[in-house]
């Protein structure tokens, strides 16, 4: 077994949720709010009170194409092949916030598909697993952070079929997103980072080096 799969093997042994470094998310709210025009539909064909902003996406521009589309239905339209791993280029949102770069800096070499995801009052994702219907991505890792409104009298957060409640809005977490998860808004302006790493060996030490743990 190669250095990258023992190294996955090893944080898996961790657990499936391991706080990282927090946040300044009240500069990150004020500092996004310049691009308050600029959410879009996540996952248009399934519109449900949720939007999204790109921080990285595949030219660099904020037009959600198709990056915050359901990408498998998006290939199958239009014979196209992308991956978590295709939308690498940063955009303004990310370059004009001070916050999230500070936040995400120590992950960048391995930045993928990243964005703020935005729900309002009955936004949801359903169950679902964090695994591609056509490929599996199998060197990739999720980050979250919660940004804005996340306490439990806000949004829910279904994990297996727990309740996370262990965090604040600041935090920032490596969970494992191969397990069955779903999200609720029962409050307007619930926000998430929700950032897509390629894993490797040198990942899972940058990881160690920022795990919060006490
Ligand atoms: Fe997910």
């Amino acid at each position: 077994m190669n250095n990258k799969f023992i190294a996955m093997q090893r944080l898996a042994m961790m657990g499936d949720w391991l706080k990282l470094n927090s946040f300044d998310n009240k500069t990150m709210i004020k500092e996004i709010s310049r691009y308050k025009s600029e959410w879009k539909r996540y996952n248009p064909r399934k519109p449900n009170n949720r939007f999204g902003l790109s921080i990285t996406s595949l030219d660099g521009d904020l037009s959600g194409k198709p990056d915050l589309d359901s990408l498998y239905e998006f290939n199958r339209e239009n014979g196209t092949n992308y991956d978590n791993q295709s939308f690498k280029k940063t955009t303004i949102v990310y370059q004009n916030s001070l916050s999230l770069r500070s936040a995400i800096k120590p992950y960048m070499p391995w930045l993928g598909r990243s964005h703020f995801i935005k729900l309002n009052a009955g936004g949801y994702f359903p169950e679902h697993y964090d695994i591609h219907k056509t490929k599996f991505d199998k060197d990739e890792i999720r980050l979250i952070g919660f940004v804005n409104n996340t306490s439990s009298n806000h949004f829910k957060f279904c994990y297996e079929d727990k309740l996370i409640t262990n965090y604040s809005d600041g935090d920032l977490f490596y969970f494992n997103a191969n397990k069955r998860h779903s999200v609720f808004a029962t409050d307007n302006e619930v926000i998430l980072l929700v950032v897509t790493l390629k894993f490797d060996e040198n990942l899972f030490e940058t990881i160690i080096n920022n795990y919060d743990c006490k």
